[in-house]
């Protein structure tokens, strides 16, 4: 088996210039330490003896290149993740948002879909579900389609439930959901509003506009170039006055264009000035 610190700079180097060429998915300005990381697990977990055992895998095997997509794009979510944004969110945003006729919402990087769902029952709880569109993209296509099976494994209705309550809901958590054997299916009114699309930050471009882009826990594994290009997708695609959500650990601060947001809150959440 191949020894994780085997794989070399340069290595990674050819598999991106393979990818891309081949695919057209370009992996070039994703953090380099992240990336080799995940290639270092790929190698372990798939049990290459080498890594011209791997490049020959991902340039011959489509299938394997659509595991191999998955493997380097962490897919890690849950529901009412940090759950103090949620309940920002619910308590100062989503009544500015109330007052337009349709809203209009884009969750970016939305993996195997969670942070819709709980969008969804936000809005529901707010009373504006019925005017509302949640577009929820992914790189991904295979977390979409757990997005919109729309089950997710029973054992994580614990946490799921505490971090609603935590967000501030009110509701009997398990109301939003059908427990069976050991998977939760959500209620499909949460899927009524949901449009589930393949979506790739890093090659296409915007495609509406949104009074509220939510991108949690993505650009992290961007370098700082790249980052830049997305706020500037995210600022073609956001409408004046509108608000763009990040994760915790993600900040605008250091882009060009954080003189034209101010931060409403202590939550990563940025609204968009009338000044553009
Ligand atoms: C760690 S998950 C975050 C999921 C969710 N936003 C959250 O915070 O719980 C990162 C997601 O970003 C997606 N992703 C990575 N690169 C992307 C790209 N270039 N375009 C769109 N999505 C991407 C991955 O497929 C993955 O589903």
């Amino acid at each position: 088996m191949l020894e994780p610190s085997i794989v070399k700079d340069e290595d990674v180097e050819q598999l991106i210039k393979d990818v891309y060429q081949s695919y057209g998915y370009d992996f070039s300005l994703y953090s380099r330490a992240s990336f080799k990381r995940r290639i270092n697990r790929i190698c372990l977990i798939d049990k290459f003896t080498s890594f011209a055992e791997l490049r020959y895998t991902v340039l011959n095997d489509p299938d394997y290149l659509k595991h191999f997509i998955e493997e380097i794009t962490v897919n890690v979510t849950e529901m009412f993740r940090d759950p103090y944004f949620f309940k920002a969110l619910r308590d100062n945003i989503l009544p500015q948002l109330g007052t337009y006729p349709l809203i209009r919402i884009w969750v970016a990087g939305c993996s195997t879909g969670e942070e819709a769902y709980s969008m969804a029952i936000l809005l529901k709880e707010a009373n504006l579900y019925h005017k509302s569109l949640i577009y929820a993209t992914d790189i991904n296509p295979s977390v979409l389609e757990t997005a919109r099976a729309g089950v997710f494994p029973l054992q994580q209705m614990k946490l799921y439930s505490e971090n609603y309550i935590l967000s501030g809901g009110k509701k009997d958590f398990s109301d939003y959901y059908t427990a069976n054997y050991d998977s939760a299916r959500f209620d499909k009114s949460l899927q009524q509003k949901l449009i589930l699309s393949t979506h790739n930050l890093v090659s296409d471009s915007s495609f509406n506009s949104f009074q509220l882009i939510i991108c949690r826990n993505v650009l992290i594994y961007f370098d700082r170039l790249l980052q830049e290009r997305v706020f500037q997708l995210f600022d073609d695609s956001l409408e004046n006055l509108g608000y763009l959500a990040l994760g915790s650990k993600e900040t605008l601060r250091f882009s060009n264009l954080s003189k034209y947001y101010h931060q409403a809150d202590d939550q990563k959440i940025w609204k968009k000035l009338d000044l553009h």
